[in-house]
């Protein structure tokens, strides 16, 4: 087989084979065929699209490119779940102790924050000594034994999309939706997860603005899932603006516990009592929608919910008390009151903004070395539909440091206030199932 062949085939608009498209992964990743070639291929598929079954064979081969994990000592089926990014979006974490206390086995390996969206573990580590680092036979005891543990990337996943996404991230050739399906799709199933809940983000925080492609994003994954025979859901969410009222790391911890506990009721909780719903169905725990919601809101007003949380933390020796005390968590030296400049309706609260002014703060990393502050994020007292007057507090800017001028007026762009009164911007827009 000639890697030239398969980038005219494919130039030419025809299907690629199964074992066309595993000649590809296999050369590139052993380091056999060049970036030049693989670069132009890359761009045959972007500009001619891949079909389904092209797209399938693509993350079969990705995934067999590295290591997989095999979670079949595990018992009961493992349902993961994925954001494709949001700003505030702490979801996995409250639906995490919920599911788990419900008896589905959570067994998580999660990521890093880049740029203006957040990661688990940067906000798990806010919590003081929680261990990321178990071994797998930790990680496999741990939830055989309390259903719940979460654990940073380990071993060599998916090699063939750590090359890949570097040379399309040079090459242009990054927003095609089926190469960011397989990738995603890649990364999750070589974790041995048997299903996934996908909550597919939309709007002008997300990767895909427009709803349209997000529906076409989400039905990719659903699609793999059904080739590769694994129960993917996919929820497609509303990003225009934050999930829930903070962003960062301690505060978005604080809100994961508030919210738990039936202290805070907003649109979050709404969508974590979607997600666990889904979960709870694609583990087969639950046949029935109504009553995997009433097994929802019983664990959250029974705590055991919240119980489930700080078993989780101290088995990972993380100092469970900061859920009775929040001054436990990293606190900020330093604060400032964005303040609304005249009278209206909050109309837009841009998430990107929001999320860039929080990694200025320290929140987040500019790029992949950098440091965090746990303490640093902001909250917002003000969101899409509320009415404010000029001199009113839109939301709280706080880090260690000093707040900076660009952080401040990264905020300041992210709020618009008219005189009209805007709708809230629908949470769930749409969800499609591979069953
Ligand atoms: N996220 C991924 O994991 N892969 C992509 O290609 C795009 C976003």
């Amino acid at each position: 087989m000639l890697m030239k062949d398969i980038i005219e085939k494919k130039r030419d608009k025809q299907e690629l084979t199964e074992e066309e498209i595993r000649f590809f992964i296999d050369g590139y990743t052993n380091k056999k065929i060049p970036d030049y070639q693989a670069s132009a291929l890359l761009m045959a598929m972007f500009l001619n699209d891949l079909t389904p079954d092209e797209i399938a064979a693509l993350t079969a081969a990705m995934i067999d490119s590295g290591e997989t994990i095999d979670l079949s000592s595990i018992e009961g089926l493992k349902i993961d779940k994925h954001s494709t990014g949001g700003v505030g979006d702490k979801v996995s974490l409250i639906i995490a102790p919920i599911v788990a206390s419900l008896g589905v086995p959570v067994a998580k390996m999660s990521g890093r924050g880049l740029g203006h969206t957040g990661g688990t573990l940067d906000k798990l580590e806010s919590i003081p000594g929680f261990d990321i680092n178990l071994s797998k036979e930790e990680f496999v005891d741990t939830v055989n034994k309390n259903k719940i543990a979460l654990i940073g990337q380990t071993g060599n996943l998916v090699p063939a999309d750590k090359m890949l996404y570097a040379l399309r991230d040079v090459t242009g050739t990054v927003n095609s939706i089926g190469l960011i399906a397989s990738s995603i799709m890649s990364k999750k199933l070589a974790t041995g997860a048997d299903g996934i809940v996908l909550d597919v983000k939309t709007g002008y925080g997300a990767f895909m603005e427009r709803y349209e492609d997000a529906e076409k994003l989400a039905e990719t994954m659903v699609d793999i899932g059904k080739k590769l025979g694994k129960n993917v859901t996919a929820l497609i969410t509303d990003m225009n603006q934050p999930l829930g009222a903070e962003v960062g790391n301690a505060n978005e911890i604080k809100e994961v516990v508030q919210i738990l506990k039936g202290e805070s009721e907003n649109e979050l909780l709404e969508l974590s009592k979607q997600v666990a719903v889904e979960m709870l169905l694609a583990s087969e725990t639950y046949k029935d929608k109504d009553a995997a919601l009433r097994a929802v809101e019983e664990v959250l007003a029974n705590g055991q919910a919240i119980e489930k949380l700080k078993q989780f933390v101290t088995t990972q020796k993380g100092d469970a008390s900061f859920v009775d005390d929040y001054s436990k968590l990293p606190q900020p030296e330093h604060f400032y009151e964005l303040k609304a400049e005249q009278d209206g309706y909050v109309n837009a609260l841009y998430a990107q903004k929001v999320g860039k002014s929080a990694m200025l703060l320290g929140a987040g990393r500019a790029s992949k070395e950098d440091d965090i502050d746990h303490s640093a994020g902001i909250t917002l007292k003000k969101k899409v539909g509320a009415q404010v007057q000029s001199g009113e507090t839109l939301a709280v800017l706080f880090s260690r440091s000093e707040i900076g001028q660009e952080a401040i007026d990264e905020l300041k762009g992210a709020y618009v206030i008219s005189d009209v009164k805007s709708e809230v911007p629908t949470l769930i827009k749409g969800k499609l199932s591979s069953k």
